[in-house]
């Protein structure tokens, strides 16, 4: 679960590779690095813990003259977050240089070999292994090095690798993204897109096990020993989308996008749509398969599948989905739900599904990520990159989708388009300097508040599971969503003066919810309203339009606004949460 980012061209990689790094950030931020090959005949190497911000300047990367790089950015899983855990990582001479993304399950096993061997390590990583391993290939010559090694790795993986007296880098992908980038003035190998979008838009997909060589003069992919044409795309997403533009965090920005984006992932084949429709009908037991708020956004589906079309889906967490393999069969359908499309237990669920016979349709918004090589039919999302770790704009899509593939099954899709495309007004003003005025205030209510309980029912429920999350996440404020209707099952015991619950009330539930809020307020609970009528109840009322089963599209937003305030006033940095990262690659 880190970003990796390689450049070989005319133009000098270390700034370049800065610049990468920091669109890279977003998949994690506990330590930096970079190495070159320097134009003198070495392998230079910069890296430190800490977040780019602090530490990019102290790499002086102006000072290494080189045209050929690779960086790397970590979020850690095998060893503590310090400058020798830091990537890049070098052989014994410090003449190769390797990044890596992923998790080599059999490290342990290797790297007791090389040591026995005399080579000797200076991390705690499973990734260093990597790089000595290609130092004990080398008598292949430096391809084939790094072919042998990659070779005897068992995990996942995309790998870049560069030594001081070659003219290239080498690369590997194995269940982890990797994507190239073919500029005019050269080739990039990175974990995504938008960090290279920059410099270019046109991209080659790559698939598991694809060997690569970039060199100035070209590139040229190996798969199982055969060189093979990968076709070079050019794509529709721009780098404004990528930036923060006039706004202060990614998160805010992607918030604002929302009705542009919930209109976006209404545009699809709608020939596709009417396959999986049939699919759909033709199952026997449909799953909707996700994590956090993917799986928020799935247990919506299931909601409105039984609301809107009468179908019966089961929604479950991608890490738990082994437990109902039992149930599978070549008559299932599942779709994965992952915005980033590498989410690993997620890919670890479709396999489980694919083993069994099972269909799988993957829901994502990252183009050439794996999830849109694994499943048998696919929908993007179209939301754009979205680089704040959290996800907003991709989870209103998601529920967009949700909603809309509902409608198609039961007959009724073009009256699904209709009133979802009419929700644009709706959701630009949620976002509006009014409604984040209003939600900063409250904000200031909750800022040193230790809990926050929200509550729902139906699909307000679901709603509340998200907001639950969002608030958490980013302003590390607990907060916690029940159904309504369990508050008196054990929850109330958490209610004293002035405990913040925040409750979801909708025209069809309006009655018991409120009744619910009233169990919360005879204690002495401060209930904030997320409605669209005013209640003497409420000690704060959140405006939004009643949007009956498009409430989930509608009321969460202003809360995703409330999680980035309470951040900002809280003094974090809404776009990078401590001990996360946006795409989790490890199980
Ligand atoms: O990329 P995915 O949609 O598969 O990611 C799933 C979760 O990791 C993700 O939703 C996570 O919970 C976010 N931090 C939510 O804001």
């Amino acid at each position: 679960m880190c970003g990796i980012i390689g450049y070989v061209g005319n133009r000098k990689a270390s700034t370049i590779l800065l610049k990468g790094l920091k669109n890279l950030e977003y998949r994690g931020y506990d330590s930096a690095g970079i190495a070159i090959k320097h134009t003198a005949g070495h392998t230079q190497v910069k890296k430190s813990a800490g977040k780019l911000e602090e530490i990019g300047q102290s790499f002086n990367s102006e000072s290494i003259e080189g045209n050929i790089g690779i960086a790397h950015t970590r979020w850690a899983t095998h060893g503590a977050v310090t400058d020798e855990n830091a990537h890049p990582h070098t052989d014994c001479e410090g003449k190769i240089a390797i990044v890596h993304n992923g998790i080599i399950d059999n490290y342990k096993e290797l790297k007791g070999r090389l040591i026995s061997k005399g080579h000797s390590f200076t991390s705690d990583t499973d990734s260093e292994v990597i790089a000595h391993l290609i130092e004990e290939n080398l008598g292949y010559g430096f391809e084939d090095a790094c072919m042998k090694a990659f070779s005897s790795l068992e995990g996942s993986y995309a790998i870049l690798a560069l030594k001081e007296d070659e003219d290239k880098i080498v690369g590997v992908r194995k269940d982890s993204p990797l994507v190239l980038g073919v500029a005019e003035h050269g080739i990039f190998l990175a974990s995504d897109i938008p960090s290279f979008l920059e410099w270019t838009n046109k991209v080659m997909y790559l698939s598991n096990y694809d060997f690569i060589i970039a060199e100035k003069g070209g590139i040229k992919v190996y798969n199982e020993g055969k060189e093979v044409l990968r076709q070079i795309d050019t794509i529709g997403w721009n780098i404004e989308e990528a930036k923060k533009g006039e706004f202060k965090h990614f998160m805010m920005k992607e918030m604002s996008e929302q009705a542009e984006t919930v209109m976006r992932a209404l545009l699809q084949d709608e020939n596709i749509v009417r396959d999986i429709v049939d699919e759909i009908n033709n199952a026997l037991g449909v799953f909707f398969v996700g994590c956090g708020s993917s799986y928020h956004a799935c247990l919506a589906g299931s909601y409105l599948f039984s609301r809107i079309a009468k179908v019966h889906v089961n929604s479950v967490l991608a890490s738990e989905f082994e437990n109902y393999e039992h149930f599978l069969t070549d008559r299932t359908l599942a779709f994965a739900v992952s915005q980033s499309g590498e989410t690993a237990d997620v890919l670890f669920a479709v396999r489980g599904a694919k083993s069994k016979g099972s269909k799988v349709v993957g829901i994502t918004n990252v183009l050439g990520s794996s999830l849109t090589m694994e499943g048998h039919a696919l929908i993007m999302m179209n939301s754009g990159p979205e680089i704040c770790v959290l996800s907003t704009k991709t989870y209103t899509s998601q529920v967009v989708l949700m909603t809309m593939l509902a409608y198609a099954v039961a007959g009724k899709y073009e009256e699904g388009l209709k009133k979802i495309g009419s929700l644009y007004l709706d959701i630009y003003n949620l976002t509006s300097r009014t409604m984040r005025d209003s939600l900063a205030k409250l904000a200031e209510i909750l800022r040193d508040k230790w809990d926050i309980y929200l509550i729902g029912r139906g699909l307000q429920y679901t709603t509340a599971l998200e907001a639950a999350l969002k608030i958490k996440e980013v302003s590390y404020i607990h907060a916690e969503a029940f159904a309504g209707g369990e508050l008196k099952h054990g929850p109330l015991a958490l209610i004293e003066d002035g405990t913040p619950c925040i409750v979801f009330v909708s025209a069809e539930n309006k009655s018991k919810i409120l009744s619910n809020a009233e169990e919360v307020k005879s204690r002495g609970g401060y209930i904030i309203g997320v409605s669209s009528e005013q209640d003497d109840l409420f000690d704060f009322w959140i405006k939004v339009p009643e949007a009956e089963e498009l409430n989930p599209i509608i009321q969460i937003i202003p809360m995703q606004v409330l999680a980035y305030e309470l951040a900002v006033l809280r003094g974090l940095d809404p776009d990078k949460p401590r001990n996360l990262a946006k795409s989790v690659t490890v199980i």
